[in-house]
Formats: C-alpha cells, sequence, structure tokens
C-alpha cells in the first residue's frame, strides 16, 4: 500500500505533476498491494440490466486512468470495476496547462483537461493486455478537431468491444466545446440511433450524463433513452458540473472548468434520483459525484443507484477509499437490516 508519507508528499507537488507521478508509480507496481483486500459480502451486487458481477459495488470512475495503463493496480485497491478512459479515436494534447486544481478547503476538484489522451490504438493495445477478475469499463468519446462526432463514438465502440466488459458513451465532458450538445433530443436520439447499429458484441453500454440538468432536459433525455436506447444497459450520474455553489472556499473556486468532489454530492445525487423516479427501474444506474463515504454510497444506492463510482476523494483520502467506502456501506446496510444491497436499491424514491 502506498504509505501516508507517500501520499502526503504526492499531495505537495501541482496536482497534474501528482496524478502523471502516480500512475507512474502504479505502472511499475510501486505502492501496489499483493493482494486485493477483504470485501464484505453483503456490498456484492449484479448489476439485473447489465448482467455486471461486482465483488464491491464501489468502482474508479472515468478519467483517472485515461490511457488504461493501470487498471490491475486499482483492481488491487479494492475497487469492484474499473472504468478506463476517456478515450477518443486520435491522440489529443487537451487544453493548455495548467488545467487541474485542487480545491483543498472545499473537499473538490476542478478540471479542464479537455480529453488528453494517446488515442484508441495505444488504449486498445493496453486493454487487450487486462487480466483480472474486476470487471473493466471502456469510456469513450470525440475527437476536439473532428467532423463527424458521433462517428467518433462508433469508431471507438467498435475497437474496445471484443476486449472490454462494459462501454460508457460519454457526452458529458464540460471540457469539449458542444459535447453536452449531444444530450439535447434531436442529437441523442441520432446518437443512439447510430451507437445502437454499431458492433459492440452485445456488451453492456452506459450512458454517462451531467448534473446541469433541469427537469425538462432531464425529462427529454428519459423520454429519448426509452425510445431509441432500448439497447442500452444504463446510465452513469454524473459527471462533474459547470456550477460554482456559493459554499466554495478555496482560492481556486473561479477556475474554469468541471467541479467535482464533496460539493458534487448533493445535486449529484438529486438528478440521479429524478432519473431513477422516471426510468424506474428499466435501466441500471450507477451515481457518481462526491462520494467519499459509505453513508454518501449509501445515499446514491437508496436514491437508485446499484453501484457507484468515485473519484475526486480519492486525491485527498489515498486509495484505501474503495475499500473503506465498501466496508462503511456495508455497516449502513446492516444497520438498516438489509442482508444485500440489491434490497436498499431505490428505497428512497
Ligand atoms: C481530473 C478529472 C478528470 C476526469 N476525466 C473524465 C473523463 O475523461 N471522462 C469522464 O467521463 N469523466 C471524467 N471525470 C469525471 C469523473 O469520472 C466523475 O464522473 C466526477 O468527477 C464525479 O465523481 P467524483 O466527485 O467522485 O470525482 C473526471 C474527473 C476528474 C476530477
Amino acid at each position: 500500500m502506498i504509505s501516508a508519507t507517500g501520499a502526503r508528499i504526492v499531495r505537495m507537488l501541482p496536482p497534474e505533476v501528482a496524478h502523471t507521478l502516480t500512475i507512474r508509480m502504479l505502472t511499475y507496481g510501486a505502492g501496489v498491494p499483493a493482494h486485493a483486500p477483504q470485501l464484505p459480502v453483503s456490498t456484492r451486487v449484479e448489476l439485473p440490466r447489465s448482467g455486471l458481477r461486482l465483488c464491491s459495488p464501489v468502482g474508479l470512475a472515468a478519467g483517472f486512468d485515461k490511457n488504461c495503463d493501470v487498471p490491475g493496480a486499482m483492481a488491487r485497491f479494492g475497487f469492484g470495476f474499473i472504468e478506463c478512459g476517456t478515450v477518443t479515436p486520435k491522440p489529443q494534447p487537451g487544453n493548455p496547462k495548467p488545467r487541474l486544481f485542487r480545491l483543498r478547503e472545499d473537499r473538490a476538484v476542478i478540471n479542464r483537461m479537455g480529453f488528453n489522451n494517446y488515442g484508441l490504438d495505444y488504449f486498445v493495445r493496453r486493454l487487450e493486455k487486462y487480466r483480472h477478475d474486476v470487471p473493466i469499463g471502456a469510456n469513450v468519446g470525440a475527437n476536439k478537431d473532428t467532423e463527424d462526432r458521433i462517428g467518433d463514438y462508433v469508431t471507438c465502440i467498435e475497437a474496445v468491444a471484443p476486449y472490454t466488459n462494459y462501454i460508457t458513451i460519454n457526452v458529458s465532458s464540460p471540457n469539449t466545446p458542444g459535447l453536452r450538445g449531444l444530450q439535447d433530443k434531436a442529437t441523442l436520439t441520432q446518437l443512439l440511433a447510430r451507437c445502437g447499429a454499431a458492433d459492440r458484441k452485445e456488451l453492456p453500454v452506459f450512458l454517462k450524463v451531467a448534473p446541469d440538468l433541469d427537469a425538462d432536459a432531464i425529462a427529454d433525455i428519459c423520454g429519448v433513452v426509452l425510445r431509441e436506447g432500448a439497447w442500452l444497459a444504463g446510465l452513469i450520474i454524473s459527471n462533474t458540473t459547470l456550477a460554482r455553489p456559493p459554499s466554495l472556499r478555496s482560492e481556486e473556486k473561479s477556475e474554469a472548468g468541471g467541479l467535482s468532489g464533496a460539493p458534487l454530492f448533493q445535486p449529484s445525487t438529486e438528478v440521479l434520483r429524478l432519473f431513477a423516479r422516471t426510468l424506474n427501474g428499466k435501466f441500471d444506474l450507477i451515481g457518481a459525484g462526491g462520494i467519499g463515504t459509505g453513508r454518501d454510497a449509501y445515499a446514491k444506492i437508496r436514491a437508485g443507484a446499484s453501484a457507484v463510482q468515485l473519484y475526486s476523494l480519492m486525491v485527498y483520502d489515498g486509495p484505501g477509499i474503495a475499500a473503506r467506502v465498501a466496508r462503511e456501506l456495508s455497516n449502513c446496510l446492516a444497520e438498516d437490516g438489509f442482508s444485500s444491497l440489491a434490497d436498499a436499491v431505490g428505497k428512497d424514491l
């Protein structure tokens, strides 16, 4: 396990340097536990629609391992599933640096990375090498300068499908101009029609949405998903937010980009609840946004999620957060008399 001193030193470095160094260290196995931790039995879950069987419902969210360099290492920290990407067909450098900021006082992060990644060929070569029981997902996106945005998703889906356990269509990054426009009714209809026709080897596919959606926009997305997306396994709710809650205290709060971590917990859980109410159990929902404790994960599950993902609070708490959240979640289930996680899904709806 990464030592407490090591983790403190990494956190003293500028955020993106710390991230690059962490990925490099994990690539060489530095600080990676020899075996995955024991995880509580009561939090094992099989997602009903996608059929994914998870030894823990706590997954690693996209953006930490954009190039699929270290999924095996992250599985050893006790994540129940690992999502790599976002990958785009061609490599691209992303936005100018600095583009990643820690909001320490708020336990939050702002990023405007802009889909920096080594491209699909590299990603697929790495994905092919993954040998672990823990399910892996490939999160796909579009190049900034593409002329056929939807075509980029189809290209990525067909390239990753033979080597992954599930795919996520990311239409919700705020850092690629116009990308969130894919959530609009007409464009989303086209996107789902073309991606639905792609050769995806029968894999479960999730649609990842933004938290910055009002009730009408959520109703529109649900309508399109129910009409055109019957082939989808589910939704991931949510990506980062463009909102800046007045409660933010850190100096970096005015940086442009997507905000994640603790201040995203409330709004993303509310959006999850609205989706869950409308979709009424027809799709698997994965909740993300501000999870740092088992109680946070439990709230997302009671709001309709069958599994959760996290990233930002691992920046502050280290990778041991995966197993800790699962253990705390197991305690929450026991306190309320649930013997399995599936029984608690959607209990607050
Ligand atoms: C630095 C950073 C990079 C991210 N990159 C991606 C990405 O490439 N694709 C994506 O779908 N989400 C990306 N995300 C969003 C996360 O996957 C997640 O949805 C969001 O941060 C909310 O979870 P959290 O509060 O636990 O971080 C990124 C988040 C951060 C902090």
